[in-house]
């Protein structure tokens, strides 16, 4: 992976070794897992929303994988709580990539967006839009 600068790789590494809301919820609203065809690795994120049935409260996810894959899934963790299906539905790569603060090699995207296409199809499955067991991130170029 080519990386942009020293703080954001050490950000990375730090996210990878202790990940934020590592783990499972007791009760969550909704879960889902997704992986990454051309390296099998796995993430799972538990949902937990507010009463409006719209606001995320709480998540935490668990799953095995590379650096990028598991820092991205620790930070968007950590940005999820207070936003709406809604404003997750419209997070893309390039937010994805602006957390990470590092260049992705397109080999690498797949990594990186993994943890995003699973809350975003959680919550499509969740409202009814959408019916996959699991996400791919196959479909990504
Ligand atoms: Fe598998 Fe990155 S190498 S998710």
């Amino acid at each position: 992976m080519s990386m942009g600068s020293d703080m954001y790789r050490q950000q990375i590494l730090d996210h990878y070794k202790n990940p934020r809301n590592h783990g499972e919820l007791a009760d969550p609203t909704f879960s889902h897992e997704g992986f990454n065809p051309s390296c099998g690795d796995e993430i799972e994120f538990d949902v937990e929303l507010a009463d409006d049935g719209e606001t995320i409260e709480n998540v935490a996810f668990h799953g095995d994988g590379c650096a990028i894959s598991q820092a991205s899934a620790s930070m968007l963790s950590q940005k999820l709580p207070g936003m709406t299906l809604e404003e997750v539905d419209e997070l893309d790569r390039d937010d994805v990539l602006d957390m990470l603060g590092v260049e992705v090699t397109p080999m690498r995207i797949k990594c990186a967006v993994l943890a995003e296409k699973v809350v975003q199809d959680g919550a499509d499955i969740y409202r009814g839009e959408k019916d996959v067991e699991q996400t791919s991130t196959e479909d990504d170029e």
